[in-house]
């Protein structure tokens, strides 16, 4: 049993005594502590293949502050690059692959993984962090959906608008599910390794799932998420671990995420919570959605803006307080314990 099972409990939406927080991004660049232990490193990538380093950039954000949750620390792009298209990280321009997806070939020869061996370093970050944790908070483990994923692979690198995807959507519809197809089958595992190494919580990220026209979206990012978290399994003698799902922009389609097999939805900023709320219903629980750009602000607008977010909820279980997406590099340190006091401070009267 979890000490804190705030997280835990907000998604089966049972009582608490105040909102869980925790935020997307919570180990990085912000974080002075976590730039030094990079520099140790050398890079993101060879940080994050690095299980030790990886494990302690997990704790340093729980370390600094009274956040309900720790989120393993990765990359959802770790199952391309396991796969042979080399992935790099390039200073100021982001992910980038030497072996992009150039070929139909490229598709149909990609090999199959075994996560416990080609991403065994994912694995024993979590089981250190887990160890480390012991049974104070509950850690997330991760993915990036199957759309996403092909998005990086087709482009190679990130991209305003992914044009290269598109181009092939249109063409190649066939072969764009075979790729999306091997990638949730891939995903299924990878995640069911996670839950074999120890996470509480699993989080998928549809990043640019918000390009696609909303039947595009059902039938080329929803789907496959479906079928992940249809495939997952408990660990041996443990209950069911919860998913968090995670589209940006994705305000138009929550009725039909709600009704997949995920247990809350991530918001992005864009979205009423209110609205949301009422489109859900009591099928899942909600995360988010404060503008990460809010904790740029002075605290006392920092502070109302929590209050807001908390009262676009309302009241009753079933609220994750987050950002709406990942925190930016630039964010004082200080902003966010403003953030995380007022959750504290005015969400308790939503628990009555
Ligand atoms: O949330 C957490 O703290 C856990 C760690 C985490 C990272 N990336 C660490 C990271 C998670 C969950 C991700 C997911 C991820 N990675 C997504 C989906 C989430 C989202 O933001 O929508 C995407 C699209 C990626 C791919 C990726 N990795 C991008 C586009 C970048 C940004 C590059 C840049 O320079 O800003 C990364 C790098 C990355 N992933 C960093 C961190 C802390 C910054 C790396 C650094 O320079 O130290």
């Amino acid at each position: 049993m979890l000490a804190n099972d705030r997280l835990i409990r907000a998604i089966f939406r049972q009582k608490l005594d105040r909102t869980p927080v925790w935020m997307m991004r919570q180990a990085g660049r912000y974080l002075p502590e976590y730039r030094e232990v990079r520099k140790k490193a050398g890079d993101f990538l060879s940080l994050c293949k690095n299980p030790e380093l990886a494990c302690q950039v997990t704790l340093q954000p729980i370390e600094r502050f009274p956040l309900d949750a720790a989120i393993i620390f990765s990359d959802i792009l770790t199952i391309p690059d396991a796969f042979g298209l080399d992935l790099q990280f390039v200073e100021g321009e982001g992910p980038c692959f030497n072996n992009p997806i150039r070929t139909s070939q490229a598709i149909t020869s990609l090999p199959h993984i075994i996560p416990e061996l080609e991403l065994a370093y994912v694995m024993d970050a979590i089981r250190m962090a887990k160890q480390a944790l012991g049974n104070k908070l509950p850690l997330i483990g991760f993915a990036g959906s199957p759309w996403t994923l092909a998005c990086y692979m087709i482009e190679g690198s990130t991209s305003k608008n992914f044009n290269e995807i598109k181009r092939f959507l249109y063409r190649d519809p066939v072969l764009l599910h075979q790729l999306l197809s091997h990638l949730s089958h891939a995903t299924t595992d990878y995640l069911n390794a996670q839950i074999a190494a120890g996470v509480d919580v699993l989080m998928i990220f549809d990043t640019w799932g918000g390009l696609l026209s909303r039947s595009h979206y059902l039938e080329f990012s929803l789907r496959y998420m479906q079928e992940i978290i249809q495939g997952l399994k408990p660990a041996e003698k443990k209950q069911k671990v919860p998913v968090i799902l995670f589209t940006k922009n994705s305000g138009l389609h929550l009725e039909e995420i709600s009704r997949t097999a995920c247990d809350a939805i991530g918001l992005d900023w864009m979205t009423d919570l209110r609205e949301a709320r009422q489109k859900v219903g009591n099928r899942v629980a909600l995360q988010g959605n404060l503008d990460p750009a809010a904790l740029y602000a002075e605290p006392d607008i920092i502070k109302q803006s929590v209050k807001r977010i908390l009262e676009e909820f309302g009241q009753g279980s079933g609220h994750i307080f987050n950002l709406g997406h990942g925190i930016s590099p630039d964010v004082d340190p200080s902003h966010v314990a403003v953030m995380i006091e007022a959750v504290h401070e005015w969400s308790p009267a939503y628990h009555r």
